[in-house]
């Protein structure tokens, strides 16, 4: 049986949502496994709009086993509200259908503060982080002062490692001109929110294990994209975890053999959130049009994304960094009508031509995309369900794209409906 990885090839908001919820029809279990609540994954099911930000999309499909891996940052207060909210839509959640893994790092109020503080420090460059604690949760992880949910269940554990967490804490947040944190209160409010976490703790790698060798299928849905990997990303501007598919071994404790098939979700044009380097961003009317038709705003903080041209050497350096298998091409549709398209095939720095990203952050500053230009098309490719539905310039444009980044498309998804989506691989084929 075959289990998919599903990863963002961009920086994010590629339309993994409705793609995870497209494939999780064929899964039996639905794993997330890095990032957090800076996440915003939008479902749209018989016209009805679910918004996730740290549930797995699985959860909106009835008789599916929906997992948080190890490799994610929970906010437990934010995933108590997020279940009730998902709840009032008529979705069933309960200890059989979603599990926590017990070493799941949790987010706590305080990163969320301290990240808002650093982004407010005009002294130093914004990243331009969603504000939701996620950095500083994982750099706690790694500094081995994190609390995990296993800490939970058991009052002098969890009070060691608050203790330990806040040495370092308050230290730090003296320096920043915030208040010490109270202890007491802190304690008393993690007690309070620990019966509805721990309801869902499992040791999730041992169930994936079982699930695995029952011959169950696994859908491991990733957030973010892979250019906000902590490593291979445009550093520091960054998402704080691994993105890349790798990262979903060791974010949920299956061993790296598990994964047949790893999907790469890629726009047919690019976006970015937040700050950094975006060789083939448009300032133009070309950019606000890919911008209006695309709805391109954050689900998480409202943000205008920044918009520019198809980056095929950003593509295909994902694919490979990820072992992309096949890509789902999203939002062709929003590209219609446009006279001309621009494809970026290499990158220009100090005369000598690129075909990757280089990792100093002043070279990825300075690139300039080399580019290539094809014909656009006038007709709607919107909701299109097969191959015969598209203009021939639009398959000229897919075509191309795949020959650019070394990878076939697997899927075409013409619209935010499920059901508007052109087959080419089944990722979950035997
Ligand atoms: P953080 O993940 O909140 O620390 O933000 C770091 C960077 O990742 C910022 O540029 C964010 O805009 C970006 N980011 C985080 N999550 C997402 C996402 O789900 N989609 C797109 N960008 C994201």
């Amino acid at each position: 049986m075959a289990n998919v990885v599903v990863v963002g090839a961009q920086w994010g908001d590629e339309g993994k949502g409705k793609l995870v919820d497209w494939l999780s029809e064929r899964a039996d279990v639905v794993c997330r496994f890095q990032g957090g609540h800076n996440a915003g994954h939008t479902l749209v099911i018989d016209g009805e709009v679910f918004k996730l930000n740290a549930l797995p999309s699985g959860v909106v499909r009835g008789g599916k086993l929906s997992v948080i891996g190890n490799g994610v940052v929970l906010d437990p207060w934010h995933l108590v509200a997020e279940i009730a909210a998902i709840r009032k839509q008529g979705v069933e959640i309960s200890p059989e259908t979603l599990m926590i893994a017990e070493n799941t790092p949790l987010i706590l109020p305080y990163h969320g503060e301290l990240d808002r503080a650093r982004e407010a420090q005009a002294s130093v460059a914004k990243i331009g982080t969603t504000g939701r604690g996620i950095g500083p949760a994982y750099e706690d992880k790694v500094g081995r002062r994190v609390i995990r949910v296993a800490d939970l269940a058991d009052p002098a554990t969890l009070e060691l490692r608050v203790d330990r967490a806040l040495v370092h804490h308050n230290a730090l947040r003296a320096g920043l001109g915030l208040d010490a944190i109270d202890k007491a209160a802190l304690i008393a409010s993690l007690n309070e929110i620990a019966p509805e976490i721990l309801q869902y703790a499992q040791p999730v790698w041992k169930v994936l294990n079982e699930q695995r060798r029952a011959g169950k299928r696994i859908l491991f849905e990733g957030a973010q994209g892979a250019l906000l990997d902590i490593d291979f990303g445009t550093y520091p501007f960054v998402t704080s975890s691994n993105v890349i598919a790798g990262q979903a071994a060791t974010g949920t404790g299956i061993g790296p053999g598990a994964i047949d098939f790893v999907l790469g979700i890629v726009k047919a044009y690019t976006t970015r959130v937040g700050e950094g380097p975006f060789p083939t961003e448009l300032f133009d009317d070309d950019g606000q049009r890919l911008g209006e038709r695309g709805r391109e705003f954050g689900t998480v903080t409202g943000r205008q994304r920044r918009c520019g041209w198809f980056d095929a050497v950003l593509v295909r350096q994902t694919c490979l960094t990820s072992g992309v298998n096949g890509i789902a091409l999203t939002k062709l549709d929003v590209l219609d009508g446009f006279e001309t398209l621009k494809i970026c095939t290499g990158y220009e720095l100090d005369g000598a031509v690129l075909d990757y990203l280089p990792t100093a952050a002043d070279q990825q500053a300075r690139v300039r995309p080399v580019y290539e230009t094809l014909e656009g098309w006038n007709q709607s490719t919107e909701g299109a369900r097969s191959w015969a539905e598209l203009p021939a310039e639009a398959i000229k444009y897919v075509r191309r794209v795949e020959e650019l980044i070394g990878c076939p498309v697997a899927l075409l998804s013409t619209s935010p409906e499920r059901e508007d989506t052109i087959l080419v691989t089944d990722p979950f084929a035997d």
